[in-house]
Parts: structure tokens; C-alpha cells; sequence
């Protein structure tokens, strides 16, 4: 939903833009925090979602940490002025030099993906004479029910260490004198709308820290991950998620030891729906069986449709300027500049009658959105605008 006069001011921007409602990701946080806060769980930002300065300061504020996935995002953490004692750093293949840069900051935790992983950490942090945190991350082999492609915590994908190696790798860390394990680390994959996804995962948590207690191995921590979907269909009506469902789900059904403390690194629930991907329509077009209107912004801009046939809801703007406007029953397919077919935000989608020049809104952009456009056909890169700077 937008406002009459926000409208107007989109007119006089050159587009394609991301436009951020600071407004919609404060209240986002203060929900979060308020929910997070009632059972002392603590909340790492997943930076991958979108990592813009101020997207970030804004985060940084409600005292939440960052969920790294590479050394250049530990470096935008630093720079944002995340404490490096709540940055926790994942990924299946870390390099060399971004595990220097990890430690040189001392954060406080690597997510360890392979034993491999840990002897390479093992011996880089010998090297500097220091200790590195870890948390083994773990594959549940809990089914996430989304889409394939972020699905990461099946045997089937390459994340994490599985349960059959749980022993040997156990054995072999206290060799790595330089290693100590702080915590387990679970990520089961994103756009999880299924709440009992996340209950089978409390329930393979609870059976594989029985494990760990019959070994004698203490954890201070759990890290139980992001994930937790947004409605893409409905972005006003459900503009936050329920927070008060999910961290209870996490507090009914995960059996924690004394003292343990819980970890979330949560993504895409927290930005996606402050973004929007503003653009205007360049031509329409006829064609043999739906008209086209063909868009400045494409898939360099937003990705998720061409790569994972992800559902955004378009908007005609003019709806909130004129509410006269009345639907016919007029399809459009929605489409970019980009020379391939893939480059298509929305097929038949329902607009008003739509004509050159008219603002279109692709609305939940704020996660994976700006963070994963590309320069693709020698394209600007896409620009960024505040609701507080308009
Ligand atoms: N922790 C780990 C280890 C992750 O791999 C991810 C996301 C998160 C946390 C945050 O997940 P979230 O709460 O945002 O779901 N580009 C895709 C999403 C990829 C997610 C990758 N990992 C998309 O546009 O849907």
C-alpha cells in the first residue's frame, strides 16, 4: 500500500530503484526484538539478504548480531559497527583469506561445514597463535518443504557434517588444539512456511544433544538457523510474520541443557517486506495470445523469478492515485529488457490498463532482491532510495 504523495515522488526518480520503507523494517525489528527477547534467544542478522549500510545501521541498532557468509560480509559487519562477538560466520567453502579475516577480528563463531574445514581453520588460527569458536554444522536431514533450490538441510545437499560422521569428527577435533567447540549450528533452508518444519527440526536437535551429553561433550550453544518465510501474496495484509509463533515453537519444543543459549539467524523475515523494486513500463506490446508490458527493470535487477520462479506481486501505482481506476479483465505478461525469455516477473498478471510510462511495483523485494542483481548486459547497477530521504 502506498501513499498518494510517495507515488508522486516516485514519479520525479529515475527508475529502476529498490525504495526501502524504513517505517515497515523498524516495526519489523521491534516485533522481533520483543519476541526474541521474552526467552533471552538471540537474533544474528543473515547479512546475505540485503546489505546495504543503512539497512544494516538500522538492523546493528535493535542490538541484533550478523550471520556472515563470506569475508567481504564480515569486513561490511565490521564497518557497520557489528560487535565481532556477535558475528557468526557460515558457509560450505571458505577461503583461506576470508578465514584470516575471521580470526583476525576474533569473531565469535565459525560454522564448521567438514572436518577438512576444521583442520584448515585449525591451522591458520595456529599460525596467528590464537584459539577460533566453532559450532559444528550439522545436516539434520529434515525435510524444509520449499522450493529445491534453497532446501539445505537434506543428506542430499552439500551443507554441514552428517550424522554418521558425528564420531569420527568428534574424535579427530581434539586433536585441533586450536579449535574449541562453543556450539552445533542447523540451517535447514529459506522460505520455510511449514511451522512443522521447524518442530521436526527442535525434535532432531533434542535427539542428537542426547548424543553429545552421552559422549560428555558439553554446547553452549545452539544455533537453530533462518529460515522463516513471508507472505509474497499478501504484503499488506501480512506485512510482518508471527514472531510470537515462531520463537514459541523453538521455546515449547527445544529441551535445552542449563545455560545454553539459543541462536536464530534470520534473513529474509526481517527486510523482505520493506523493499520494493520500483519500475516503469518502457512499451506495451501485443502479442499473439497476452500483451506485454515490457518493464525498465529485469532480471538483472530482481532475480528471484527467473531463477527460482518466485511469485512478487505486481502493482500498477496509478491504483493509488486514482481509486476510479476500476480492473477489467485485462492480463499482462510482465517482462524486463533483458534478451531472454527468462526474463519474465509475471505471466497473465492482472493489472488496470497499463500504458508507457506508468509505475509498476514489484512488492517483498527487500530480501535477495538488490543483494543478488547483477550488471548482466553492461546494466547500471540498481540505485537504492529511503522513504526518509524522498
Ligand atoms: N543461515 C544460513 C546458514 C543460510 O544459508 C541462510 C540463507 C540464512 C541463515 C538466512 O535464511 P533466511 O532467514 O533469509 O531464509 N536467494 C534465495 C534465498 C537463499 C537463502 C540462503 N541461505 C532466495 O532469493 O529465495
Amino acid at each position: 500500500m502506498f501513499k498518494t504523495d510517495i507515488v508522486s515522488k516516485f514519479k520525479n526518480t529515475p527508475t529502476p530503484f529498490y525504495y526501502y520503507d524504513v517505517d515497515v523494517l523498524k516495526q519489523t525489528l521491534e516485533l522481533l526484538k520483543k519476541e526474541s527477547d521474552k526467552y533471552g534467544f538471540i537474533v544474528h542478522y543473515a547479512t546475505k539478504a540485503n546489505s546495504n549500510n543503512k539497512i544494516l545501521d538500522i538492523i546493528r541498532s535493535y542490538g541484533l548480531g550478523a550471520d556472515c557468509v563470506s569475508g567481504n560480509e564480515i569486513k561490511k559487519a565490521i564497518e557497520c559497527k557489528f560487535d565481532p562477538n556477535h558475528i557468526v560466520f557460515a558457509g560450505v567453502g571458505k577461503s583461506d583469506a576470508e578465514i584470516n579475516i575471521a580470526l583476525d577480528y576474533s569473531i565469535f563463531c565459525f560454522n564448521c561445514e567438514s572436518l577438512q574445514e576444521m583442520e584448515v581453520i585449525n591451522e591458520l588460527a595456529k599460525a596467528k597463535g590464537t584459539i577460533a569458536n566453532i559450532a559444528l554444522r550439522i545436516n539434520p536431514n529434515v525435510n524444509a518443504n520449499t522450493h529445491k533450490y534453497i532446501t539445505t538441510g537434506l543428506e542430499e545437499n552439500k551443507f554441514g557434517i552428517n550424522l554418521w560422521e558425528l564420531e569420527s569428527v568428534t574424535t579427530a577435533l581434539k586433536e585441533l588444539k586450536n579449535l574449541k567447540l562453543i556450539g552445533l549450528h542447523f540451517h535447514i533452508g529459506s522460505q520455510i512456511t511449514d511451522m512443522s518444519s521447524f518442530k521436526s527440526l527442535c525434535m532432531k536437535v533434542n535427539e542428537i544433544q542426547s548424543w553429545f551429553v552421552s559422549h560428555k561433550i558439553t554446547i553452549e550453544n545452539i544455533n537453530v538457523g533462518g529460515g522463516w518465510g513471508v507472505d509474497y501474496h499478501e504484503p499488506d495484509k501480512n506485512r510482518f510474520v508471527d514472531f510470537a509463533a515462531y520463537f514459541k515453537l523453538y521455546n515449547d519444543f527445544l529441551e535445552l541443557r542449563p545455560g545454553q543459549k539459543v541462536h536464530f539467524e534470520l534473513g529474509r523475515a526481517v527486510v523482505a517486506q520493506c523493499g520494493t523494486l520500483i519500475s516503469k513500463v518502457l512499451y506495451i506490446k501485443k502479442g499473439v495470445n497476452t500483451n506485454f508490458a515490457i518493464l525498465d527493470a529485469g532480471m538483472t535487477e530482481l532475480m528471484r523469478p527467473a531463477l527460482y520462479q518466485a511469485y512478487h506481486k505486481i502493482e500498477n501505482l496509478k491504483q493509488y492515485q486514482d481509486t476510479s481506476i476500476k480492473y477489467q479483465d485485462l492480463k499482462y505478461d510482465v517482462v524486463g529488457p533483458i534478451c531472454e525469455s527468462s526474463d519474465c516477473f509475471g505471466k497473465a498478471v492482472n493489472l488496470p490498463e497499463t500504458f508507457r510510462g506508468d509505475i509498476i511495483a514489484l512488492r517483498t523485494a527487500g530480501a535477495y532482491g538488490e543483494v543478488m542483481s547483477s550488471a548482466y548486459n553492461l546494466r547500471d547497477r540498481v540505485k537504492s532510495v529511503y522513504s526518509d530521504e524522498l
